[in-house]
């Protein structure tokens, strides 16, 4: 039984320069605690799926359900649960923060919102919640341009993590990031997903990210125009792909680590 699962997608988009079918008849499900990557070249409609999945773009056909219950139809404390449980991290952590918020008064927000912690037991979370994400306590009195982007990215991680989400989805989280930074923050995803048992999708157009997030066991989506054209154990997607894209796309890749 899967917590969280799309059936049938089918995203179209209207521009000025034509349609898009951006996810045609995708269905994912995913388990408890679980991680899945999601792999793809720019525009083969990941983002389009994980929204999709997270409750926050309606598809033009197909349903998500979140425990069994549609997830378009879900109302009042049902809703208010999906969306404490399902959260999104984006590519760009300076576009998630309110840049006119310390890092507190953000964490502030959602803390009172979801009635967490009062008074001074905010503070401590706070703090409790930087430090999981090896963020130093006394950053949380700074704004967001005061930071890296790393550091950021861990913030994000640690906003979503308050909630106690069920699901965690990671678009490109580290794609505006410098190499070096890079394996430090899947690091930690993976502590996090280890940690707090919560399933992590984490959506990349990168093979190297994919493999090192996956090792050998984890599951890998592979996405191409639009649709799932392969998927299974990164082991074995790697090593010995189906799919003539698929293909393509691992013999294109030189392992930096080989
Ligand atoms: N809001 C939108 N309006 C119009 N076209 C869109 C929109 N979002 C995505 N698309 C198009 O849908 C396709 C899939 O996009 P996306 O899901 O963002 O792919 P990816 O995340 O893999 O790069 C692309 O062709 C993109 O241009
Ligand atoms: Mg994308």
């Amino acid at each position: 039984m899967y917590i969280l699962e799309g059936k049938d997608l089918f995203v179209k988009f209207r521009t000025r320069r034509g349609e898009t079918i951006a996810l045609d008849n995708v269905s994912l499900g995913i388990s408890d605690n679980e991680s899945i990557t999601v792999l793809g070249e720019s525009g083969s409609g990941k983002t389009t799926l994980s929204l999709v999945l997270a409750g926050a773009q309606k598809p033009n056909k197909g349903e998500v359900l979140y425990n069994g219950k549609n997830v378009y139809k879900l109302k009042g404390k049902e809703y208010k649960e999906f969306r404490r449980s399902v959260q999104y991290i984006m590519q760009n952590p300076y576009s998630s923060f309110n840049p006119f918020k310390t890092i507190s008064k953000s964490f502030r927000t959602v803390i009172s919102q979801y009635k967490l912690a009062r008074g001074e037991e905010m503070d401590k979370l706070i703090d409790e919640y930087l430090k999981m994400v090896n963020l130093d306590p006394p950053i949380k009195d700074k704004y967001p341009h005061q930071l890296s982007g790393g550091q950021l990215q861990r913030a994000s991680l640690a906003r979503a993590l308050l909630l106690k989400p069920k699901i965690i989805f990671a678009d490109e989280i580290v794609s505006m990031l410098d190499a070096s930074l890079r394996v430090e923050i899947i690091d930690l995803l993976k502590r996090i997903k280890e940690e707090n048992k919560i399933s992590v999708i984490l959506i990349t157009h990168d093979i190297g990210i994919a493999k090192y997030f996956s090792e050998d066991y984890g599951r890998i989506v592979v996405m191409y125009k639009g649709k799932i054209i392969e998927e299974g154990l990164a082991y074995e997607i790697i090593k010995s792909p189906k799919n003539e894209y698929t293909k393509s796309l691992m013999e294109s890749y030189l392992d930096p680590f080989r």
